[in-house]
């Protein structure tokens, strides 16, 4: 189902909380990117759904130039602003659906994408042209909101994730992303699993998630089967998280 306006409407509204996110802007996961990716000075990225920006600043330090791509404008403006206070001016920043890119086949040295995926409506098209895009031998980076495989913690976990945001489409568990992948002209080089936390309130109150989608949360996680719950350890200020890494290359 199309959630363009949905995507819009929710980051529109919250796009200087997202160029403030301390989740966005770790400087741990920005720099375990970096040492995957391995960028060089000569390199032309892109970066799909840039948000505020924190994944195109991180890689124009160390490329030729990136363009930056989002479909809502006002987290294109957040990014600007961000990658102005950093000194950064080889980005150019466009307005652009990830699933319909206006961009020549095989520009890029490396596509990036980080905690987008998830909002992507149609992955399997976003997919396609995110690789459409890639020079053969170039490099795909994935980061994006996962769960673990089995089907309870696809299904519950993706209903909190939309409970506590409108504009969620899926997050996809590792044997998922495994489909995902098969039919594309990539070669995996990294792929794992990272548990996280999200912090509470902060979590909600980013996306100003209501108190009773809150507590509607709170009950789906107490009423996880003990199995599922193993995985997905949460309190009053935190809830587990996971999220997939990818590496590829363009064959
Ligand atoms: C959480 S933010 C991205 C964060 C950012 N990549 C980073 O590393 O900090 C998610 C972004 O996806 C964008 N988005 C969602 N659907 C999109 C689409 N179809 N095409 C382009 N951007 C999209 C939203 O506008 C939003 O800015």
């Amino acid at each position: 189902m199309d959630n363009t306006n949905e995507v819009k409407k929710n980051f529109g509204q919250r796009a200087y909380e997202y160029r403030l996110s301390s989740t966005h802007g770790n400087p741990k996961d920005l720099d375990r990117m970096i040492g995957l990716i391995d960028p060089n000075f000569n390199d032309d990225v892109l970066d799909v759904a840039t948000g505020a920006g924190h994944t195109a600043i991180a890689l124009a330090k160390f490329a030729k130039k990136v363009t930056a791509i989002d479909i809502t404008p006002e987290m294109l403006a957040e990014a600007k602003i961000a990658s102005i206070q950093d000194g950064i001016s080889n980005i150019t920043f466009r307005t652009e659906n990830v699933h319909n890119l206006n961009i020549s086949d095989g520009q890029f040295d490396i596509v990036a994408s980080r905690f987008a995926v998830h909002h992507f409506s149609d992955v399997r098209n976003a997919l396609r042209e995110m690789c459409r895009v890639l020079k053969p031998g170039g490099k795909l980076y994935i980061l994006d909101c996962s769960v673990v495989d089995g089907d309870e913690s696809e299904k519950v976990i993706n209903r909190i994730e939309l409970l506590r945001d409108s504009s969620h489409q899926y997050s996809y568990s590792p044997r998922l992303w495994n489909q995902l992948l098969q039919d594309l002209p990539l070669t995996i080089v990294h792929a794992s699993l990272l548990q996280s936390e999200y912090k509470l309130p902060v979590w909600f109150d980013r996306m100003g998630t209501s108190q009773s989608n809150r507590e509607e949360i709170f009950k789906l996680l107490n009423n996880l089967s003990s199995e599922c719950k193993v995985n997905y350890p949460f309190g009053n200020d935190y809830i587990t998280t996971y999220r997939y890494e990818l590496l590829a290359t363009k064959n």
